[in-house]
């Protein structure tokens, strides 16, 4: 099968959420996807084209909550699943990811969902249009730091999408890269961590300087 014949290649997951089940167009098989670009460029491996464990976790937390119009931003959303429930649960969302694919898919998953999201490809290390809009009141991340890269450039940017105010909140399947992002996040942020089966929610709030 060719890379393109994947991306039509495409399946239904149902995920039960607090507000109802939400259903997930996802490419059947994420490993047709990889070509051989794929190979020589990160960004085009098809990682955006799962549903991994922590995206759930991270929408079925939100999905508790009232969010009141909070302006939230997601990070490598992938397929959306947390942005979706983020804006059924009355946040104002913008779902990021650097794969156009991803955000189409996103896109698609929003329009069936009835969730309003917008979405914008961009890049962690080209972050100018997160900066722009922030502060956030909310940035949300579900299993992105599974590279030393994602370390180092989620350890600058994440200070600078919130204020006091805001909250982040990081989903991860216990990876070592998320320790040593957390050790290095810690002299920033206040953090509190949350077991969720095989998931753990870091939520971190700003320090104050000084
Ligand atoms: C392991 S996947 C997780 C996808 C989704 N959050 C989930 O939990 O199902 C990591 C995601 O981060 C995205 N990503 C990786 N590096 C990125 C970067 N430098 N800038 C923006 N997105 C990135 C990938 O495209 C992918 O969608």
């Amino acid at each position: 099968m060719r890379a393109g014949e994947a991306h039509e290649d495409l399946v239904d997951e149902m995920v039960p959420l607090a507000r109802g089940e939400l259903r997930i167009l996802r490419p059947r098989d994420s490993e047709a996807l990889l070509d051989e670009d794929a190979f020589e460029h990160e960004e085009f491996l098809p990682y955006w084209a799962e549903l991994w464990p922590s995206g759930v976790a991270l929408a079925r937390d939100i999905s508790n909550r009232s969010l009141r119009a909070a302006r939230t931003v997601e990070l490598g959303c992938g397929l959306g699943l947390p942005s979706l429930a983020a804006a059924l649960a009355g946040g104002r969302v913008l779902a990021t990811d650097w794969s156009p694919d991803a955000i189409e898919m996103t896109q698609r998953n929003a329009t069936r969902s009835g969730a309003t999201v917008d979405t914008l490809v961009c890049d962690w290390a080209r972050p100018d249009a997160l900066l722009a809009r922030a502060p956030w009141d909310l940035v949300l991340g579900a299993d992105l730091l599974y590279e030393h890269r994602n370390v180092d450039q989620l350890t600058d940017l994440l200070p600078r999408l919130v204020d006091g105010s805001g909250e982040i909140l990081l989903a991860d399947p216990g990876r070592v890269l998320a320790e040593e992002f957390l050790e290095r996040a810690a002299g920033r942020f206040s953090i509190r961590t949350t077991g969720h089966g095989q998931v753990m929610i870091h939520r971190l709030l700003l320090l104050r300087e000084g």
